[in-house]
């Protein structure tokens, strides 16, 4: 069954379960997908040094991404001696050896050691010995890659997100944490949990006191999208609609708690920094402050905070363009972002092998720091998370995954059917894939 695309704004669209579901569709991606697409590949925190190396596997494909004195260098990660994967994990390197007969290349991916080459003769010397060179480009601090060697460029690839997106500076922040899951998912169904703000009454329904309005709105840009609460009429501090209860007399304790729960039970997209600068409003702010007003404030508190700590504030952050933005955006294939003015989170999912069900899902907490003074951050890495606990946030949207997962298989569900205004980002997401992984594989 077949996506339908809305030819009116109200129009029901289908998505097939197939897509969570089928090996076969899972192939296609894996065939016209993965191999074709810019994604990201890791922080370029994680690889500070020249010689630091780290490996992304995705489907099938390992790939190595290195940092040298020029820029970034990406290989497939094989070699092409009988094939064994060369690299692992992440580290530094001079060179990268083949742990199996020795054959060794260099960051630029020339081979320079074939041992005992004499026993070939001349044989090798028309051979491509080398690397096999993947593209790379930076954008965000983050170091993308594509495995086409011709095509877009990565900033062509991403329009228009940087022009929503580049005044957050991502680039000027640091990881704050990471967590690298295996969930019992497809890779999709991890990314939906992060594309639409629909779900926050049911699953993060403790949010509701103190969010506003949690109604939103979302909206296709090509291949991208985005969702925002644009048409809230109750602002953070207050009590959502849904709840029916009048606004507090005294906005202050309201919004500070709305801070402190955010960095208590996340710890990400705002800071600690927030936090703190929000419980200034209690000392500077009178009881019946406007909410909005207070919420400008806790603003104001929290670039003076950072600006203080030698973190800098991106200076054409200004309100208006934390509107334009919206609160997510998702970017085509596999990443989601939620930004703020002193921090962010990156979702990344990817599958996990040939296997619809399984999915690699990464969470990565963003946040500005003053030179020298971002954490040294160990990736959080858990095969096997039933029982463990990763904030409370997490948690709500974790226990979703694999039970949708497990829905999906029965044989009573047969299509999704995302809401036509609040979950524009799943329906404009699985369009665009179903016609790379329905086109011909030369096409
Ligand atoms: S497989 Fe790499 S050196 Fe033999
Ligand atoms: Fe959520």
């Amino acid at each position: 069954m077949a996506t339908v695309a809305p030819t009116r704004p109200r129009d029901l669209i289908r998505i097939a379960s197939s897509h969570y579901l089928s090996k076969e569709f899972a192939a296609r991606e894996k065939a016209r997908l993965w191999p074709r697409t810019w994604q990201v590949a890791c922080r370029e925190e994680e690889i500070p040094n020249p010689g630091d190396y780290i490996v992304y596997d995705i489907a099938d494909e390992t790939i190595v991404v290195v940092r040298t004195h020029e820029g970034f260098n990406a290989f497939h990660n094989v070699c092409p001696h009988r094939g064994r994967q060369i690299m692992e994990g992440c580290g530094h390197a001079v060179n990268f050896r083949c742990r199996y007969h020795n054959w060794t290349f260099d960051l630029n991916g020339r081979n320079i050691v074939v041992q005992d080459r004499h026993d070939w003769g001349d044989a090798l010397d028309g051979e491509a010995l080398d690397l096999h060179r993947v593209r790379t480009d930076s954008w965000g601090g983050f170091v993308w890659i594509n495995m086409m060697p011709e095509g877009e460029s990565l900033i062509e690839y991403l329009a228009p997100v940087p022009e929503y997106l580049d005044a957050f500076e991502y680039e000027n922040m640091r990881l704050r944490w990471s967590l690298k899951l295996h969930i019992a998912c497809n890779w999709k169904v991890a990314m939906e949990a992060f594309m639409e703000g629909y779900h926050v009454a049911a699953t993060h329904s403790q949010l509701l006191e103190f969010q506003g309005d949690d109604y939103t709105q979302s909206f296709a840009h090509g291949r991208h999208s985005h969702f925002g609460y644009w048409q809230s009429t109750t602002p953070a501090g207050c009590p959502s609609p849904r709840l029916k209860r009048a606004a507090p007399a005294d906005i202050r304790e309201m919004l500070v708690r709305y801070y402190r729960e955010l960095e208590d039970t996340f710890g990400a997209i705002t800071t600690d920094r927030d936090a703190e600068a929000a419980e200034q409003i209690l000392e500077h702010l009178p009881p019946d402050v406007d909410p909005v007003a207070a919420m400008a404030a806790v603003i104001d508190f929290g670039r003076k905070a950072a600006e203080a700590e030698g973190c800098g504030y991106p200076p054409n952050l200004t309100f208006d363009a934390l509107i334009k933005a919206g609160n997510d955006w998702h970017i085509f294939p596999n990443g989601v972002t939620l930004p703020y003015f002193d921090g962010a989170v990156w979702y990344r999912a990817r599958p996990d092998g040939d296997d619809p069900n399984r999915c690699i899902f990464d969470v990565w907490s963003l946040k500005r720091y003053g030179p020298g003074k971002e954490p040294k951050v160990e990736v959080q890495e858990h095969h096997d998370i039933a029982g463990k606990s990763f904030g409370l946030i997490v948690d709500q949207d974790l226990a979703n995954m694999a039970k949708v997962q497990k829905g999906m298989r029965s044989s009573a569900f047969h299509y999704a059917r995302p809401n036509p205004v609040q979950e524009v980002e799943i329906s404009n997401f699985h369009k665009h894939l179903e016609a790379i992984v329905a086109a011909e594989p030369d096409a």
